[in-house]
């Protein structure tokens, strides 16, 4: 049976397709080492320092290696190091890891998040990313954000959430939040979700997978692109 399953996983294109990403990232990785000299020390020290025993597990985000190294990947994923300049829009940015890395390459950045987590503004005030607070609700536009964006991106996405029922949102409240995000952004652009699972393993409902792709989109397990845009 095991074997069956493995033979079945090798004849999925799904798994190629993973592994010729990895593979690309392997033969290239974006070097780190030029983005950590511009993170002052002193002040990394002093945040680890005060955020050592912090409850809820956010001391991990004080290690900012494996973050870097976990955001290149998705950087080099979706080929932005290879890229003109462009405007990026990162929803649920947290500590600003992927941004902090895009900056560094010349792109021009922005987050948006809750701001509810305080360790997550000393880290974006630490990686000079600008963010605007706010709390993305089903059924209500983002604000003004003053510019529009060549990409939005949001990884671990959480905001879909309700709570305290922690229901996640259908097809229509995912309608609204793409025919928002339309407004936002720039001729051309590009959106990429990377879905948290579901409690059963799995990241969508089948309705909600189908309405990605009637919407446009490469959907790819977690990853939702909508690499040509949305179509409506
Ligand atoms: C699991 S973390 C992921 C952080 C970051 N995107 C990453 O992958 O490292 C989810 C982030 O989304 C933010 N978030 C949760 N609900 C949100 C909402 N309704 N509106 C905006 N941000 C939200 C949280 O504050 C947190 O920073």
């Amino acid at each position: 049976m095991k074997l069956y399953r493995k033979i079945r996983k090798l004849a999925h294109p799904l798994t190629y397709r993973r592994a010729w990403r990895r593979a690309q990232r392997s033969i290239f990785r974006l070097p780190l080492g030029p983005l950590r000299t511009t993170i002052d020390p002193e002040r990394l020290r002093e945040i680890q320092q005060r955020y050592a025993n912090v409850p809820a597990g956010y001391a991990k985000y004080t290690n900012v290696d494996p973050w870097l190294r976990l955001n290149r990947e998705r950087v080099q994923d979706l080929k932005l190091h290879r890229s003109a300049p462009k405007r990026v829009l990162d929803l649920g940015c947290g500590g600003g890891f992927f941004l902090f890395i895009l900056k560094g390459l010349g792109h021009s950045v922005l987050g948006l998040d809750v701001g509810r987590v305080s360790l997550f503004t000393e880290l974006l005030d630490l990686f000079d990313v600008p963010r605007v607070v706010w709390r993305i609700e089903a059924f209500k536009p983002l604000p003004d954000l003053g510019e529009k964006f060549d990409w939005i991106t949001a990884f671990s996405v959480n905001f879909n959430l309700y709570h305290p029922s922690q229901r996640r949102w259908g097809a229509a409240e995912w309608d609204f939040l793409l025919r928002d995000l339309q407004r936002h952004l720039a001729s051309g652009g590009k959106i990429f979700f990377g879905l948290n699972p579901l409690y059963a393993g799995d990241y969508y409902t089948p309705e909600l997978h189908d309405f990605f792709l009637s919407r446009g989109a490469n959907v790819e397990r977690e990853r939702i692109f909508f690499d040509k845009g949305l179509r409506f």
